[in-house]
């Protein structure tokens, strides 16, 4: 992610991303004078046990090694999910693997979850203020002759220190990685990780590429193995309009182009969960009035990633200050009372 400013969008995206995360870890250290995590009694909200200052989450991806959780915080978010991490280091697919698409609001990733592995965050995520929730997204090394025993690995590592874990199965860059979202591998790589959480909170991230008997069989894998949320959803390899110069290069789209898929997988899994699951809405979301949307379409939380490169660094507080004056005018005492009401 790259904050916009003439300068970072005048070099290559993902020299741009390193730049903001080293920018905002240089923020990081609580005295900076970025305002801290939104507090307020209306946004305070409790899912799955755990009580978030506020629902807007730093969605998986951004700051993958955990290297600028204190900024993130100061910007006001109330939850930070770092990685994707996977057991071991790896680097990820050939460069350039970053694309802006700026007329279309939007960004393609293929980054093939490029990480410093697990092991070598942990410290990070002890050094950290922690002034919200922090949560740890963990997937499985491309090279893996055992993708489920890297999940299994992942979670017992992440959950002594995460206050919840995210198990993603959905990103589209680790060939035959989304085959874990169907059949038997769901239900053993389900196991695996319920064995290996002890009592941390396990989210699970899902694609929105799915058919609805898919979502149908996620939903149920998901409230058999005890699976606490469900994150909805990660990028999408389908091909809305577009009008940028890189509309035609492969990965995983995300921004204004994935908006109306993720409040249909959201709405989806939502009839598909009878309201039992709490639900995570990510994609697309670039304001108070969407997060707003999302939460009375059911969403419990939010999350955000691609609007932050076009909105800037004040985009979460600015989500998180209207939502509270949005519930207030329509006389909701608090965030909790609004999920699902529209
Ligand atoms: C992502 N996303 C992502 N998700 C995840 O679970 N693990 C990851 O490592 C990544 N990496 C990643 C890199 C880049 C460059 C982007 C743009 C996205 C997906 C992200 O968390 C989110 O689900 C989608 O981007 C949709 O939300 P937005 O961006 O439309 O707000």
């Amino acid at each position: 992610m790259a904050f916009y400013h003439p300068l970072l969008f005048a070099i290559d995206a993902e020299r741009a991303h390193r730049l903001t995360i080293r920018l905002i870890s240089a923020w990081s250290g609580g005295t900076a004078p970025l305002g801290g995590v939104v507090r307020d009694p209306r946004l305070e909200t409790r899912v799955a046990g755990i009580s978030f200052p506020n629902p807007i989450g730093l969605a998986a991806g951004v700051d993958k090694d955990g290297e600028a959780i204190d900024g993130f915080f100061a910007l006001g978010f109330g939850s930070v999910e770092i990685g994707t991490l996977t057991p071991l280091p790896q680097p990820g697919n050939p460069k350039p693997r970053l694309f802006r698409l700026t007329e279309d609001r939007a960004v393609i990733n293929r980054m093939g979850f490029n990480n410093g592995g697990i092991e070598a965050a942990l410290p990070r995520i002890d050094r950290s203020g922690r002034a919200g929730v922090l949560a740890i997204n963990v997937g499985a090394n491309k090279d893996a002759t055992d993708r489920i025993a890297d999940y299994a690995t992942g979670v017992r590592l992440a959950a002594k220190v995460a206050d919840y874990v995210t198990i993603n199965i959905s990103s589209p860059n680790t060939p035959g990685l989304r085959d874990l979202q169907r059949g038997d591998a769901l239900n053993e790589l389900l196991a695996g990780a319920d064995e290996a959480r002890g009592l941390t909170p396990l989210f699970l991230k899902v694609a929105p590429d799915l058919e609805l008997a898919d979502i149908d069989a996620i939903a149920a894998a998901a409230i058999a193995h005890r699976i606490d949320a469900l994150i909805v959803s990660n990028t999408t390899i389908s091909r809305p309009a577009l009008q940028s110069r890189h509309a035609g290069e492969s990965g995983g789209l995300s921004g204004a182009p994935l908006k109306g898929l993720a409040r249909q997988r959201l709405a989806d899994f939502r009839a598909a969960t009878g309201g039992t699951l709490p639900l995570i809405s990510v994609g697309g979301i670039d304001g108070a009035e969407e997060a707003y949307a999302r939460i009375r379409a059911g969403a419990s939380l939010v999350q955000l990633y691609t609007a932050l490169v076009y909105e800037g660094p004040g985009l979460a507080r600015r989500v998180a200050r209207g939502l509270a004056t949005l519930l207030e005018r329509d006389g909701f005492a608090d965030v909790a009372a609004a999920v699902g009401s529209g």
